[in-house]
């Protein structure tokens, strides 16, 4: 299961587990429409040049806004009706804002708190609840290198603050569900082209040069430069890591 996976790296996400064999998946995002168009979609292409029907696979998409909790539970709850169990999930719903600290609204402070925080706890709450009958399963938090750096020269305290806080939940997950067979763990990427960046890029063209003068490598990551460290995170072959990181940020952290 992925939430926000309708576009963005969560749909990128869906793709590498598509690309990786997965023939079952539930989309989760807000929008509903977008979500069922990703799952159609992303059977369409699995099934381009390959020896796959669409009848080979189960992917469905669902509407869910993970700052609710009962419709992560409902949306939980459809994907039991249709696979059955869930062994992996993805948190990549998730939202960022450029104010700065004096002028940002209070209630958009909230909203981005309420998707970017307890979205990411009430989709590891759910999965842990059911993933514990079955004897276990994966989770990952989408958090961001900004729960590591400060990003400049945008202001984003709120979003930087919410990063570390689902960096810091995913530890904590981790310890409390270890011995239960849930692992958790925490992808962080660096400044990646996506429509939420590229929505900032739009209103500022100097930007994209800073920040890739800001990354060793010199760019800025592509959405499949996340492939390998989502479907490892998300798979047995990290059945030894829990409580983890990975950064995917062109070495942006280590200077
Ligand atoms: N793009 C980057 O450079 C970057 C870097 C580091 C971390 N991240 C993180 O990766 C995640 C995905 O970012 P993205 O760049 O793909 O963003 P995006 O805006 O391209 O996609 C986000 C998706 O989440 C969905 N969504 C938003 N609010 C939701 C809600 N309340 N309930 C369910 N779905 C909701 C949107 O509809 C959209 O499909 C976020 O958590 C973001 O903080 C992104």
């Amino acid at each position: 299961m992925i939430t926000g996976g309708a576009r963005g790296l969560g749909n990128e996400f869906c793709r590498a587990f598509v690309r990786s064999g997965c023939t079952q998946l539930a989309i989760l995002d807000l929008k509903e429409e977008e979500a069922k168009d990703a799952a159609d979609e992303l059977v369409a292409t699995a099934c381009l040049n390959s020896d796959l029907a669409p009848t080979d696979f189960n992917i469905i998409g669902l509407g869910c806004d993970v700052s609710s909790e009962r419709s992560v539970q409902k949306a939980f709850a459809e994907t039991m009706d249709a696979f059955g169990r869930v062994d992996s999930v993805v948190a990549s719903a998730g939202i960022v804002e450029n104010y700065s600290a004096f002028d940002y609204p209070f209630d958009r402070i909230k909203r981005l708190y309420d998707i970017n925080v307890h979205g990411a706890f009430f989709t590891a709450r759910e999965a842990a609840r059911n993933m514990i009958p079955q004897g276990g399963g994966s989770i990952v938090l989408v958090s961001s290198m900004s729960a590591n750096i400060i990003n400049i020269p945008q202001p984003q305290t709120p979003y930087n603050a919410s990063k570390a806080a689902v960096k810091h939940m995913a530890a904590s997950l981790a310890v409390e569900w270890a011995k239960k067979g849930v692992r958790v763990n925490t992808l962080c990427p660096g400044y990646m082209l996506t429509k939420l960046t590229k929505t900032i890029l739009s209103h500022d063209q100097e930007l994209k040069k800073t920040w890739e003068s800001l990354t060793p490598m010199g760019r800025m990551g592509e959405p499949e430069d996340l492939a390998g460290a989502i479907v490892f995170l998300s798979s047995d072959a990290s059945r030894f890591m829990t409580g983890s990181e990975i950064r995917v940020d062109g070495g942006y952290c280590i200077i």
